[in-house]
């Protein structure tokens, strides 16, 4: 397959896609035919081959197992060059975005494409604080659920119960009036509450409605951890650091959880439907669920006075059926960006906070013992996002099986943003993956008595 002069790349405006122009084929020969495929060229030197009739073509199909060489689409929202340990959300460095912004920034800048003026700022925020409430009759919902339920499958199907109470969710048609911002500073008001009920309903505690002189996260840790007899003390370096934490979580161009709402879209299913199954599969240790599973791993470790060193030989070992949580990536093979700033967050709060955190100490030896260790380095293994979130999360109080949860809130804009852009895409179709069938073949039906 030898790649030609490269293609040129199409303009675009803020909402629809960049759509190349296709100067550039790859030829492949299969069954003695030759065959050229167009190269699509991203905006930042990415290549690919575009096999979308590589089948009417040729009658062959792609196998790809887990997708690590596939693109489901083209996306304007988020840059990922892994092997530089670069992320930028539009365009911007997540370095300046999380020195700069707060997440309620972020999440416009990722869904709507451009960083909002301070008019768009005050409507988006004013839409946030219109939409926080749940309708009164979801807390039955709350109610029907065990104690000991996990938050994370309370979020994902009170997401979706929050849609039975606007009809008009319901029945939505893509493009119509302005029901997108509406329904989008919803999901992205009300997953808040939801995860707060749901933290409240696990300790027996009474929900704590939000205050509509708070902001975003401020709100969401009143609703937490505030008593109907004394209000939650809002330290702002807390307010800060979760804010930067939900910040450094809000879009990852197509992990596991945002390639599940854009298949879940893709059949035109609503956004909450889409979302509340992004949830399902953040939730997993390997996705989302990684940063629970990091500290218990942690946790595992200190209890039993291993150094971090007996840890790291059993995660080396495939027969230990263990690994080392926070560490690996799909996509990086370098430092993820976030897991830097998140570390320095955690020192950072620690000490203004005076607090010492044991686990921080073991994650620290364990990162230096890990990048000196050749089965990680020829791996390219490296701390990613998950290593050191759990230890703010601990910091502020938050219980363990919420970790996840606070990833969700934080997932939630490019979600939306994903969402949003496959519905916009005028050449959207509904995703539906081929197979290669290597079952039985055909074969009659034996009836119950011949069965032995
Ligand atoms: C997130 O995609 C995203 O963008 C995700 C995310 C986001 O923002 O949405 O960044 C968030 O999910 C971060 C990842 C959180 N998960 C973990 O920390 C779980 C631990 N990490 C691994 O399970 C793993 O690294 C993955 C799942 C993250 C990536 O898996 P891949 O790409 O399928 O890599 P692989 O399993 O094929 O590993 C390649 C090699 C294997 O060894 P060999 O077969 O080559 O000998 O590396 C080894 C693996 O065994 N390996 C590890 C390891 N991760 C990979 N060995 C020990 N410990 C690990 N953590």
């Amino acid at each position: 397959m030898e790649f030609s002069i490269p293609a040129c790349i199409g303009e675009s405006d803020d909402y629809s896609i960049s759509r190349t122009c296709f100067m550039s084929t790859a030829t492949i020969e299969l069954d003695g035919k030759i065959q050229q495929l167009p190269i699509v060229i991203g905006s930042e030197g990415e290549k690919a081959v575009d096999i979308s009739d590589l089948r009417a073509k040729t009658g062959y199909i792609t196998l790809d197992d887990g997708y690590g060489n596939t693109g489901s689409c083209q996306s304007n929202i988020t840059f990922i060059d892994g092997e530089n340990g670069i992320l930028r959300y539009r365009g911007i460095p997540i370095e300046e975005v999380a020195q700069k912004a707060t997440f309620i920034e972020t999440a416009f800048l990722i869904i709507y494409g451009h960083l909002p003026t301070r008019p768009e700022l005050r409507h988006f925020s004013d839409l946030l604080t219109e939409n926080q409430y749940l309708h009164e009759d979801m807390k039955y919902h709350f109610q029907g659920f065990p104690t000991r339920a996990h938050p994370m499958a309370m979020l994902s199907a009170m997401i979706n119960a929050a849609s039975c109470y606007d009809d008009g969710l319901m029945h939505w048609q893509w493009g119509k009036g302005k029901q997108f911002e509406v329904y989008a500073a919803r999901l992205l008001s009300q997953v808040r509450t939801i995860a707060s009920y749901s933290y409240r309903k696990s300790c027996g505690l009474p929900m704590i409605y939000p205050k509509k002189a708070y902001k975003y996260t401020a709100n969401f840790l009143h609703m937490m951890f505030s008593m109907p007899y004394e209000d939650y003390e809002l330290k702002p370096e807390v307010v800060h650091a979760l804010d930067l934490i939900f910040l450094l979580h809000a879009d990852h161009e197509q992990n596991c959880s945002t390639a599940t709402v854009r298949m879940v879209a893709s059949s035109q299913a609503n956004l909450f439907a889409s979302a509340s199954a992004g949830v399902c599969a953040l939730w997993g240790p390997l996705h989302g669920g990684a940063n629970q599973a990091v500290i218990e791993m942690l946790q595992q470790i200190h209890a039993s006075g291993d150094d971090g060193s007996r840890f790291i030989e059993a995660a080396k070992d495939k027969n230990s059926n263990k690994k080392l949580m926070g560490f690996g990536h799909r996509v990086y093979k370098n430092y993820d960006p976030r897991a830097k700033i998140i570390k320095a967050a955690s020192e950072k709060l620690l000490k203004v906070l005076n607090l010492s955190d044991p686990l921080l100490e073991i994650a620290e030896r364990l990162e230096s013992a890990v990048l000196k260790d050749s089965y990680f380095i020829e791996r390219k293994l490296y701390p990613n996002v998950d290593f050191y979130s759990g230890i703010i999360m601990r910091a502020i109080g938050i219980p363990l099986d919420m970790f996840p949860v606070i990833f969700a809130i934080g997932r939630m804009p490019g979600w939306i943003a994903n969402y949003k852009e496959i519905m916009e895409d005028p050449h959207g179709r509904i995703y539906r993956p081929r197979q290669v069938y290597q079952g039985p073949a055909q074969q009659s039906f034996v009836p119950i008595e011949e069965r032995g």
